[in-house]
């Protein structure tokens, strides 16, 4: 996967030391020869100390906001930039402006116009600004472009993909979690689906989308839609928590889902605390033990975008939440043949009409070829696309050779398809895109 750096190790600041930050931060201690970490900004005390500590970072290199970070000489090659959404903008700009080269979370940001001020900075500043949308690396996705770009299918006629986002994602991140809310971090589209936007995007090979459609609402976790018998809290006075499928207990502490996000609250605890500590904070005051029927959210759980592309090809995306089951799913028709696959079984399919001059028609096999490809790609995150583009990243800046496939300039086709889709969906009408 590495390539041989030229000059090494590139040097990173980390900007928001929370989950995202953290986890593309310990690649330096896999590989200490490519990248070390020499700076922190981070207002929370415990997560600033645990990176520092990680990474034997210096006093006077720890920060208590990216403000305080800058304004003096230049102190990395680059910045990791994993603040929250609407961060985003005013984070990375001073740092562009300032001369680093950024690694910057995905949404770029939720308001269009703070995008394209970002791009003509990297440009104007000659910076590389590289966008997570870590799913180009993934092993499945690059092969599907590798197989549409080798001319397996021929032309790209019409695309469509899925992302179901699982009951326990949903409930966690969309409901009770930091997504729960437009005004807050980002429309649900642009939160969970601009990764399924960039893919559609990508496939195109840089074809302006023209035209979007889009319908959605929120519809399952409302007050109204609360069962008889529940309560504000899951351990507070809810009478059916023992069989619901949503029960903060149940998910964070019997199943142990998504535990960096359920047991923020409590992280000045320690690594490691207590079920008793869990209960407690679940029962009071932890946003993650409130009732799915009775939170803040206003993100809509389920969505429908339709594209047309500039050359005449549509592409359409379903983000379909709660499922039982999480997985993303694509599926490519050209003029020679088709693709699908499903991300998570790590299988594509390569389909072909017959070309066999006597068919049986109850015959499948020769009514069509079908090649299976299977991917091993469940190493880590996004389907083993965060480690590689951290390491594409750490390359591209080392000057050891690298795709840099997730450019901000290169991200901006599926940031306008998403904001587009969401304006259709709330103004009911096709939206044209300039
Ligand atoms: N690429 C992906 O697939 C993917 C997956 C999940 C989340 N994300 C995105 O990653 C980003 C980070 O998510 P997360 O879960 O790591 O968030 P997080 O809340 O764990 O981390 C953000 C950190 O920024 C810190 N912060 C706030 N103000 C700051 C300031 N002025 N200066 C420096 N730091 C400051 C917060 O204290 C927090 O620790 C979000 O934009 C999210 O949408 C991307």
């Amino acid at each position: 996967m590495s390539t041989t750096l030229k000059q090494k190790p590139v040097t990173v600041a980390i900007i928001g030391a929370g989950h995202r930050s953290v986890g593309y931060a310990r690649y330096a201690l896999e590989h200490p020869e490519r990248m070390k970490v020499v700076a922190v900004a981070e207002p929370d005390q415990t997560r600033r100390r645990r990176v520092a500590e990680e990474h034997r970072i210096a006093p006077q290199m720890q920060f208590r906001s990216y403000e305080q970070m800058l304004g003096g000489d230049k102190i990395a090659d680059a910045i990791i930039n994993g603040t929250m959404d609407r961060l985003h903008f005013r984070s990375t700009m001073p740092f562009i402006e300032a001369g680093y080269d950024v690694l910057l979370e995905k949404p770029i940001s939720p308001l269009e116009q703070e995008v394209r001020e970002l791009i003509v900075a990297a440009g104007r500043h000659k910076r590389l600004v590289m966008i997570c949308h870590v799913l180009r690396y993934a092993p499945f996705y690059s092969k599907v472009k590798e197989l549409v770009t080798g001319g397996k299918i021929g032309q790209i006629i019409a695309m469509h993909t899925t992302e179901n986002v699982s009951y326990h994602h949903m409930t966690t991140a969309f409901v009770r979690g930091r997504w729960n809310n437009r005004q807050t971090s980002a429309p649900m589209l642009l939160a969970k689906c601009c990764h399924d936007m960039d893919i559609i995007a990508w496939m195109m090979s840089g074809v302006p989308a023209v035209r979007v459609a889009s319908f959605g609402m929120l519809t399952q976790f409302k007050p109204e839609n609360a069962p008889v018998g529940s309560a504000l809290r899951c351990l507070d006075g809810c009478q059916i928590e023992s069989t619901c499928p949503y029960s903060a207990r149940s998910m964070y502490i019997t199943k142990g889902l998504w535990g960096p996000y359920a047991w923020e609250s409590i992280e000045h605890l320690g690594e490691n605390p207590t079920i008793e500590q869990k209960m407690q904070s679940l029962r009071t005051d932890n946003p993650y033990g409130r009732c799915v029927w009775h939170c803040d959210n206003n993100v809509v759980d389920h969505q429908t975008v339709s594209i047309q592309f500039a050359n005449g090809v549509t592409a359409s995306h379903d983000m379909l939440c709660a499922t039982s089951r999480p997985c993303r799913k694509i599926h490519i028709i050209g003029s020679l043949g088709e693709i699908e696959g499903d991300l998570e079984a790590g299988e594509i399919f390569l389909r072909h009409p017959s070309s066999k001059p006597n068919p049986d028609p109850n015959r499948m096999e020769d009514v069509y070829t079908e090649q299976k490809l299977t991917i091993e790609s469940h190493a880590d995150g996004h389907g083993g696309g965060d480690s590689r583009l951290i390491d594409d990243f750490v390359s591209a800046i080392g000057g050891g050779g690298s795709s840099a496939r997730t450019r901000i300039e290169d991200s901006l086709t599926g940031h306008l398809i998403a904001f587009a889709a969401d304006t259709a969906m709330i103004e009911n009408r096709v939206v044209e895109i300039r």
